[in-house]
């Protein structure tokens, strides 16, 4: 599968012809001011919570392409009330299947409020299975063995995780998240886009290489293959 990092937790994957965009969050981003929002494909947009974050850009890019949202109830319902034409709503433990696969929302240990200050429902993370391959992108989490029952069920060939710190996972916690899902391939997310969360790029890789893992961190626009 081909992966797109457009920066914070924001990245792409390409399963077949669809395109599914998880957490537009790019207009914002200061370090994100190459990526052309314009540009960018998208059959589904998957919103994990409602911070903003990880939507500022996903009603305009639904209305521009006319992708369909995925997220949780409220955040669904207020994706509606912006204008967004096609949403789909999932709550935990739910899944359900598109033209590019299955998808299940599954448990997040963080918070969900909308940038409007309404009600976001509660935060999560999907598993995505398709016939290309499958992989979990938690969304904002802690640490939470919940993490176990997705390894017992589903074969991973790569999982997006935070590694930031402070609002998330740290580095630690993460590659105990890699262990508990069972996959040696990460995509780090969610670190370098503010203060609090800044990291020492290669010290985590040089962290998760001593567990047996592979964490990616590609550019801001680059894309790799797992
Ligand atoms: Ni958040
Ligand atoms: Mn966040």
């Amino acid at each position: 599968m081909k992966i797109t990092y457009y920066g914070h937790a924001c990245f792409s994957v390409q399963v077949g012809s669809r395109h599914l965009l998880f957490d537009p969050f790019i207009t914002p981003n200061e370090l994100a001011r190459q990526i052309n929002v314009n540009a960018i494909p998208a059959n589904y947009i998957l919103v994990s919570h409602g911070h903003a974050d990880h939507l500022l850009d996903a009603a305009a890019i639904a209305k521009r392409t006319g992708a369909t949202v995925i997220s949780n109830f409220e955040i669904t319902v207020w994706f509606g009330k912006q204008g967004v034409s096609k949403t789909h709503p999932l709550n935990h433990g739910g899944a359900c299947r598109f033209d590019f696969g299955r998808v299940k929302y599954v448990n997040a240990i963080h918070s969900s409020s909308l940038p409007d200050g309404s009600y976001g429902g509660n935060p999560g993370g999907f598993v995505v299975e398709t016939a290309e391959g499958n992989f979990y992108y938690s969304g904002d989490t802690a640490l939470t063995l919940d993490m176990k029952l997705i390894g017992e069920s589903t074969r991973l060939n790569f999982a997006a995780l935070p590694i930031g710190d402070n609002f998330t996972m740290g580095v630690a916690d993460a590659i105990k998240a890699a262990e508990w899902v069972g996959c040696d391939q990460v995509l780090g997310l969610h670190y370098d886009t503010f203060p609090p969360i800044k990291i020492d790029r290669a010290a985590a890789v040089q962290q998760f290489s001593q567990a047996g893992k592979t964490l990616h961190l590609p550019a801001i626009g680059a894309s790799i293959n797992l």
